[in-house]
């Protein structure tokens, strides 16, 4: 995809005070996610720059004056490149514009946030953070689950299911992705899933540990679907629906109490096809 930007380089460096950036996070969905600060500056915002994970309710939410841009990135298919991302936060910041780059969930989590902070630093324009909530958090508060247990999981891990060839990527922590007593959110997995638990369970995963697929968490159209490590890439793929999706894996994913002591090991030993698909 081809980008044009709205004025020569130029035009833009020639600036005017008042221009800054506020990198916001809009949280996993649900427009009631959003902190009372995100949804301030994006009232206020003169150009709003969104991510396509940015929900349609959250962008209503702008003001008349806003001018919005759909700044996506998918997986396949077209999408903008991040240097020209970069160049017209900064171009609109340096016209004295307040710029809002709206992404989907916390900023700071696998969102290329620091390359969007260094082009602002490095053109001189005040760039700020307003943390949103990740979509952990929020698939873990649709499951009604800490990703946090004092006797299950005494750390939590988010770790991103590609790399930028659209592989597993070689330096993730097999030691660390097999601790027992670890609650591992996989972010993107949808493509490379079935690859990162074969290497979970050659590291030592046990095999009925507990694994929830949460699709557009928090969102009309949220889906969940249970199974363990060993399962789950087979159960997500039979799920065959669209949306976002992230994978949260490890004894604290357990549906309850009762279900951590023994359920997890008899829904190991189902057919897959017996239970795939069933919502919740
Ligand atoms: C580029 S990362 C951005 C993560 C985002 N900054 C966050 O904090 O959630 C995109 C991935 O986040 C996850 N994701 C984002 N929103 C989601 C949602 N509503 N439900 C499930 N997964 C979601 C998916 O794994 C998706 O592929």
């Amino acid at each position: 995809m081809t980008i044009r930007l709205e004025a020569p380089p130029a035009a833009a460096s020639a600036g005017r005070p008042g221009g800054g950036v506020a990198l916001v996070g809009a949280g996993p969905g649900d427009p009631e996610l959003l902190t009372v600060k995100a949804l301030r500056l994006i009232r206020a915002a003169d150009v709003l720059l969104a991510d396509n994970l940015v929900s349609p309710e959250i962008l209503r939410l702008a003001g008349p004056q806003t001018r919005l841009v759909r700044v996506g990135k998918t997986g396949h298919g077209p999408s903008w490149r991040q240097a020209d991302i970069n160049a017209l936060i900064v171009q609109h910041a340096l016209l004295g514009r307040r710029v809002v780059r709206l992404k989907g969930g916390d900023p700071s989590i696998f969102g290329r946030a620091g390359e969007e902070i260094e082009a602002c630093r490095a053109a001189g324009v005040p760039v700020e953070i307003v943390p949103g909530i990740t979509s952990a958090q929020g698939a873990a508060a649709s499951l009604t689950l800490s990703l946090t247990h004092r006797d299950h999981a005494r750390r939590v891990q988010f770790v991103t299911a590609h790399d930028r060839d659209g592989v597993v990527p070689a330096d993730l922590s097999w030691t660390d992705l097999a601790d027992p007593a670890v609650t591992t959110v996989v972010y993107m997995p949808r493509r490379t899933l079935a690859d990162l638990a074969h290497r979970a369970l050659e590291a030592g995963l046990d095999p009925a540990t507990p694994a929830v697929a949460v699709v557009s968490a928090t969102r009309p159209d949220e889906r969940i679907v249970r199974g363990c490590i060993a399962d789950i890439a087979e159960r997500l793929a039979l799920e065959g629906g669209e949306g976002p999706a992230i994978v949260l894996i490890g004894r604290a994913m357990a549906c309850d109490e009762a279900d951590l002591l023994k359920g997890a090991r008899e829904r190991a030993a189902a057919p897959v096809a017996a239970t795939a698909g069933r919502a919740r």
